[in-house]
């Protein structure tokens, strides 16, 4: 794992290289490394990004792990927090903490098909997990990504989806809730894709990304297909503070979401998932 930052509790400003809007909610943010020497991080892992003023919110690591030099986030605006995030311009400065956390296990997928499934804003925290795969595709065997948007409209990174599609041999269907009537693609929710594939359960690692809800159902359509839950990794969101498991915030049962996640494999937390409270 990457070696927690010297002093993890005190924020270090970044300036702001890029903004890219990706949709009416969402952008991403790309953050100069480049004073501070790179900004080494493993896919699925996250910082938090303080909006000066506004507070600190966890948001994850977007970009490639081969290009340290610049660090990116794709932030969607929610709140008190990411709204102020989600309107910052070139040039601007935010703070940044991290990286922190356990991410995917993409060392360990090598030599596997991977199928990946994101919904909404989870398409944000596989993006560093894709990069890698895309950069070694050899080393994996056949990879399916099923994303699933509100609409046309909030589809994520569309011409990359395209790229990867094309020439790096990721097999990807998109699904939207409510269609547009130009939108000739997949209509429904992004678990209803996973009983249609033809998925080698013993060959295949899932890595899932999206509302809790989404998780369990798409865990569930997993498990019908023969997939083991020890083979099914989900990155989970909670609530944050501390970020270095120190406060308790972010605590699911045992576990600490920031230390010992946000990547759980589930059937290390599908008993905690199902207690509403927990
Ligand atoms: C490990 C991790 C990685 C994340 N990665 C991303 C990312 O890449 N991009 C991104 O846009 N967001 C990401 N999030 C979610 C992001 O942290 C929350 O959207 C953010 O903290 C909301 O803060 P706010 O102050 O803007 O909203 P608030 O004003 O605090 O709340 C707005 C609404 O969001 C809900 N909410 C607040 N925090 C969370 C949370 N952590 N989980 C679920 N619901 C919450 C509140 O209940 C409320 O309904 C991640 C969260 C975690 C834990
Ligand atoms: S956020 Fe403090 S323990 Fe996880």
């Amino acid at each position: 794992m990457t070696a927690l930052p010297v002093d993890p509790m005190r924020p270090e400003p970044m300036r702001v290289l890029r903004v890219t809007r990706e949709t009416a909610d969402t952008v991403t943010l790309e953050l100069d490394a480049r004073a501070r020497g790179g900004f080494p991080f493993e896919p699925g892992q996250f910082n938090m990004l303080y909006a000066f003023g506004a507070g600190e919110s966890a948001i994850s690591i977007a970009g490639d792990v081969d290009r340290v030099k610049s660090l990116v986030h794709t932030v969607r605006a929610v709140g008190a927090v990411t709204e102020p995030l989600t309107r910052v311009k070139n040039g601007d400065f935010i703070g940044v903490r991290g990286p922190f956390g356990r991410g995917w296990p993409v060392a360990e997928a090598r030599g596997k098909d991977l199928l990946l499934v994101a919904g909404g804003i989870g398409l944000a925290p596989l993006r560093s997990a894709i990069y890698e795969i895309v950069a070694r595709r050899d080393d994996f065997g056949r990879v399916v990504l099923l994303y699933g948007a509100r609409s046309p409209a909030d589809v994520l990174f569309a011409r990359e989806l395209e790229r990867w599609r094309h020439r790096s041999r990721i097999e990807s269907l998109v699904t939207v809730d409510h269609a547009s009537r130009s939108w000739t693609g997949n209509v429904g929710v992004v678990t209803s894709l996973i009983p249609r594939l033809a998925i080698d359960p013993e060959r295949t690692l899932a890595l899932i990304c999206g509302p809790e809800l989404m998780l369990r159902f798409a865990a569930s359509a997993l498990r019908a297909t023969g997939v083991g839950e020890e083979r099914i990794f989900a990155s989970l969101e909670r609530s944050m503070k501390c970020a270095v498991g120190l406060c308790g915030r972010c605590q699911l049962g045992p576990s600490f979401v920031c230390k010992d996640g946000p990547v759980f494999s589930y059937d290390r937390v599908r008993r905690l998932l199902e207690i509403r409270e927990v």
